[in-house]
């Protein structure tokens, strides 16, 4: 049967570094579930859909086809038959993803889409409901946070090691304002599921939050 490991928790907690060190580790596969709604996000910014207009956002999502490969190891997100990893990463498409993961269609055709890949295959899953609403019986759901200043500071490194230029306190009320709309939409919030392991990444290395999850893991199967 196929083991599957959860990671719920805010933006820039590390989640998806970390669910695909813990999935290499395993043998599973890495799902990142952010890219999906990002995929959807990006339809809907190139259709010129407004992120309030949730009638217009239900109609458009039908449309779009978002399908998973595991291409070398790397989890590739097609949008209608094209390779969106490259475009999906922005700002701007991550505060669209937000807004329009309220709407209960995009949400439906997705978790249904994530819920299929889990079900013939092991794996570690990261996203905001993954614990509480796409797997359910996970083996092992882990609820990862670190405080705002540590994830707004991380941001702030990766994309200044990247060449973006960025304003710290910018980075800060884009993610307090995103983790606010994740966790009060009425469909799915983030929430800690009640049998989920919390762990706190503020003061912890990368490697000792796998580590810690790989021990929880072996704990319990
Ligand atoms: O993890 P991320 O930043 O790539 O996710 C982008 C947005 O997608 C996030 O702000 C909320 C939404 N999302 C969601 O609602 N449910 C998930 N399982 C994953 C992401």
């Amino acid at each position: 049967m196929a083991s599957s490991i959860a990671i719920d928790g805010p933006a820039g907690a590390g989640k998806s570094t970390i669910a695909r060190m813990v999935a290499g580790e395993l043998g599973f596969i890495y799902v990142d579930t952010g890219a999906m709604y990002r995929a959807m996000a990006l339809y809907m910014i190139k259709k010129g859909i407004d992120a309030g207009d949730s009638g217009k956002i239900s109609a458009t999502c039908v449309s779009a086809d978002i399908t998973i490969k595991h291409e070398n190891g790397e989890q590739v997100v097609y949008l209608n038959g094209e390779n969106v990893n490259g475009l999906i990463r922005t700002e701007e498409v991550g505060n669209m993803a937000s807004a329009s993961s309220v709407n209960a269609d995009v949400r439906r055709k997705l978790v249904e889409l994530q819920q299929k890949l889990a079900e013939t295959t092991s794996v570690v899953m990261d996203g905001r409901d993954i614990g509480t609403v796409v797997l359910p019986g996970a083996d092992l759901k882990i609820y990862l946070t670190a405080s705002v200043e540590v994830r707004a500071d991380r941001r702030y490194r990766e994309l200044t090691e990247k060449g973006v230029s960025c304003d710290l306190e910018a980075i800060k009320k884009d993610i307090t304002e995103r983790d606010y709309r994740d966790m009060h939409r009425e469909i799915s919030p983030l929430v800690q599921a009640d049998d989920a392991v919390l762990v706190d990444s503020s003061e912890m290395t990368i490697k000792q939050v796998a580590d810690r999850i790989l021990e929880l893991y072996r704990e319990r199967v």
